[in-house]
């Protein structure tokens, strides 16, 4: 039996970029054979087995046909005389479709070294189409490796494109979809992400709401949140700004999205529509701050509050930056507010609620200017 190093290990190493973690694939041998090894197997029906000291990934020679729509009802063939090349054929991306050998020759019977150097995003086969989800992942190493100029081969957006009006994009399930978007959001310029999603008209599919008279909003949202910013919440609550509260939040749970990640989404729109209905000329008052705070649940979670006036930052009108400016020192000076003391005086029960709002509100009002 042949063991191979393949796919992202292979592409990360030829970039220069450190390799996360090693697949392999074995040809010649049937599961048997592993297991005699001493390899575990992981799940019942796939050729999948872990090594028994590194825990790397060693997954027999396979094919795979589709049968039926979306993410389901795969045909694996996999025995001992599936050739590497075969096994290479039906991945997704021709960077992702090279192996490296016991002796570290590089196997590249799809060009992808050629690819690589070259910047392209190109799909291996026609097979690309039996998993609509590649389609996620394509537009994902966009994002990730838009930075060093790849780009997405004009046939395989052609490809993309043609999946889409086909419906495939509509069979992925939520979960799958999130886990793509959520990687996205991590990845280096994630708006990519978006934009190649938008070029193929699966973004319709998948964010309907991001039309064409929200996405350019949107994106600047992201893009302005992502160079100060990594937290998820944060980029997904950026790119969710410009909807309706109640569309994004709807979005945000259609998707799965974590409820982290949700409510972020929730207060950025809310503030964001709050922040509109305030007067362009004298601005907030001290009212409208402490609402704000009571909104965001500031003084019980400071670091969301944080991330919110951050993401806000990238959201509201220019006009409203000095608003969140208050809204910052609001929350600061409210935090120092010491419930015990007012209860010390004698406050409880609902009064006490009271002077806890009321004091709030007094240091508020001695924030701003007219006082
Ligand atoms: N692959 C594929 N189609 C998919 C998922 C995976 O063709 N839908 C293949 C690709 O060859 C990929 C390999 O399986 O390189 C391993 O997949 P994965 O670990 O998800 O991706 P990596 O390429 O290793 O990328 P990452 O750096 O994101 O882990």
């Amino acid at each position: 039996m042949d063991t191979y190093l393949v796919g992202g290990a292979v592409r990360d190493e030829l970039l220069g970029i450190p390799v996360k973690d090693r697949d392999w694939v074995v040809v010649g041998a049937s599961p048997e054979d592993m297991l005699a090894q001493g390899y575990r197997q992981v799940g019942a029906d796939f050729p999948v087995f872990l090594h028994p000291q590194t825990n790397e990934e060693y997954a027999l020679a396979r094919t795979e046909r589709k049968q039926g729509h979306g993410y389901h009802g795969f045909v694996v063939y996999s025995a001992p005389d599936v050739t590497l090349e075969e096994d290479l054929r039906r991945r997704d991306l021709t960077i992702n479709a090279m192996a490296r050998d016991a002796d570290n020759q590089l196997v590249d019977p799809f060009n992808g070294h050629q690819d690589l150097t070259d910047r392209w995003l190109r799909h291996v086969s026609p097979a690309f189409a039996e998993d609509p989800l590649r389609i996620l992942r394509t537009a994902r190493f966009a994002a990730r490796f838009a930075p060093k100029g790849f780009r997405v081969a004009d046939e395989t957006m052609a490809l993309m494109r043609q999946m889409v009006a086909d419906g495939e994009v509509n069979h992925l399930v939520p979960e799958r979809v999130w886990q793509e978007v959520q990687r996205a959001l991590q990845e280096q310029a994630p708006t990519v992400f978006f934009e190649v999603l938008q070029a193929c008209n699966a973004l319709a599919v998948l964010i309907p709401e991001l039309d064409e008279s929200r996405l350019a909003t949107a994106l600047a949202a992201l893009r302005c949140i992502s160079a100060k910013a990594d937290a998820t919440d944060t980029r997904l609550a950026a790119l969710l700004s410009p909807l309706p509260a109640r569309q994004a939040e709807h979005r945000a749970q259609a998707m799965k999205a974590p409820n982290e990640c949700q409510q972020l989404v929730r207060l950025t729109t809310r503030c964001r529509e709050q922040l509109g209905t305030l007067p362009a000329d004298t601005g907030a008052c001290a009212e409208d701050l402490l609402q704000l705070l009571e909104l965001t649940d500031a003084w019980r979670k400071p670091e969301r509050f944080d991330r919110l006036i951050g993401v806000l930052g990238c959201v509201v009108e220019r006009r409203q930056a000095p608003i969140l400016e208050q809204l910052q020192q609001a929350a600061n000076t409210t935090a120092q507010v010491n419930a015990r003391e007012l209860m010390a005086q004698g406050h409880k029960g609902k009064a006490l609620g009271q002077a806890i709002r009321q004091e709030r509100l007094r240091r508020i009002q001695a924030l701003l200017p007219t006082h």
